[in-house]
């Protein structure tokens, strides 16, 4: 089977993995803990992912050998400390494409990132009457700001819809952007549904129109290589903690005429130029987006993150992810009654799979896993009105990443049959 991501040929292979698990496995300390006396299968990635050592090391040795504030301090440790700030800048800037290093912001996270925009390009450029774009699939990151703004501004704001098989429809679209939009924001991989939507499509149909688009990437950057220049984006936001680093660190990839018009977001230390009681001028980008004290420590050991997530490959660890979520399709729709979520071609989709039991709520199928060491999320994950269109109240969800394997599918897939068992149904 061959499909096209950002123009490059995906194959799926049938049996064979492009990935030494065993190693990767190797590299995670946590993985090695036995959790309700089970061995542990970690399978909430979409939630957060595990740390290689590498990276747990590089964030120690930050605070053992160079802890300092950064773009403050003229002794040695801060100029040190500085230095592995910016150089994480830099690699974000080349890992998403290679962009400008003043187009990075760090903020706390895709959250923070998003209200951002939301708080500062948002209460520049949307006016009364204007229209906001968003799809029925965005987690709450991605879709509180912009009903809020839209409220403030008495703006409209529109969804475009998912259809049953989880895709967006976009039959419509001429009549959803209009010359009336101001912003697009789309995730780029849902959360819920695991759906790759077309942002380069949707950039260009919103490009058309004059309006600007925000892709929102946490689920993407952590498992498809991004090229945000090739995707054409104007704003990109994604976590650190989704994609094997630390939790607390955010980029905000902003194009640099967008980013030079808006106002700051926070204000404080770090983000001026000169100060008065009266006037204040502010610095330069990417500074004027960074006030205070950021999380030096998490961004220093992203850098270790993306040499990492580098070493292993971009590609790979796409590959290994079509193929085993080929695996675990198969499997999962096997089990009798059983509701799956989402596209069921793994070209088209990410590793999250949101499922359902006719009989047993979803509390309770994550509760039984993790009685046999299976960590799932079960809830609305952040996204109730997609919610309320699938019309389930919650769903079991299974996400992968670099270090599952054919064993956390099946020791799933058996755990999920002994579970209807148990619950008497
Ligand atoms: N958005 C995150 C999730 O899907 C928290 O679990």
């Amino acid at each position: 089977m061959q499909a096209k991501l950002n123009n490059k040929e995906i194959i799926v292979k049938d049996n064979k993995d492009v990935l030494d698990i065993n190693q990767i496995k190797a590299d995670f300390p946590i993985l090695n803990q036995p959790i309700n006396n089970h061995r542990l299968v970690y399978l909430d990635n979409a939630a957060t992912t595990q740390k290689p050592k590498s990276v747990i090391d590089a964030q120690n040795e930050f605070y053992l050998t160079i802890n300092a504030n950064i773009h403050r301090g003229l002794h040695t440790l801060a100029e040190k400390a500085t230095n592995a700030y910016e150089k994480t800048r830099e690699h974000v800037a080349q890992f998403i494409g290679g962009v400008k290093t003043e187009e990075i912001i760090f903020t706390n996270g895709t959250t923070e990132a998003i209200n951002m925009v939301a708080y500062t390009w948002g209460e520049k450029n949307i006016n009364e009457g204007d229209e906001i774009v968003i799809t029925e699939m965005e987690h709450h990151a991605n879709l509180v700001p912009w009903v809020m703004l839209a409220k403030k501004k008495k703006a409209l704001l529109k969804r475009i819809p998912v259809t049953p098989s989880g895709y967006l429809d976009l039959s419509n679209i001429d009549k959803i952007i209009t010359s009336k939009t101001k912003l697009l924001a789309v995730t780029h991989m849902s959360n819920v549904l695991g759906t790759i939507n077309p942002i380069a499509e949707l950039a260009q149909l919103a490009h058309d129109k004059g309006a600007i688009i925000l892709g929102d990437g946490a689920q993407a950057v952590p498992h498809l290589p991004v090229d945000v220049k090739e995707l054409g984006v104007d704003f990109y936001a994604f976590s650190a903690h989704k994609m094997l680093g630390p939790t607390g660190v955010g980029v905000l990839y902003g194009k640099k005429e967008l980013l030079e018009t808006m106002p700051p977001f926070n204000m404080g230390g770090e983000m001026i130029d000169t100060v008065t009681f009266d006037n204040i001028t502010w610095a330069e980008l990417p500074h004027k987006f960074e006030a205070g004290t950021p999380n030096i420590a998490g961004v220093v050991a992203f850098d270790e993150t993306l040499h990492y997530l580098e070493k292993i490959g971009m590609e790979n660890i796409r590959q290994h992810e079509i193929t085993l979520l080929d695996y675990a399709l198969k499997q999962l729709t096997q089990i009798d009654g059983l509701e799956i979520q989402g596209p069921l071609e793994v070209t088209n989709r990410g590793g999250a799979i949101s499922f359902t039991d006719p009989k047993i709520h979803p509390h309770d199928i994550s509760t039984f896993l993790d009685s046999r060491g299976i960590a799932i999320r079960a809830g609305h994950h952040c996204a109730q009105p997609l919610m309320k269109i699938l019309q389930k109240v919650a769903t079991a969800r299974a996400s992968l990443y670099i270090y599952n394997d054919r064993n956390d599918i099946d020791a799933l897939v058996e755990a999920l049959k002994k579970m209807r068992k148990y619950f008497g149904v």
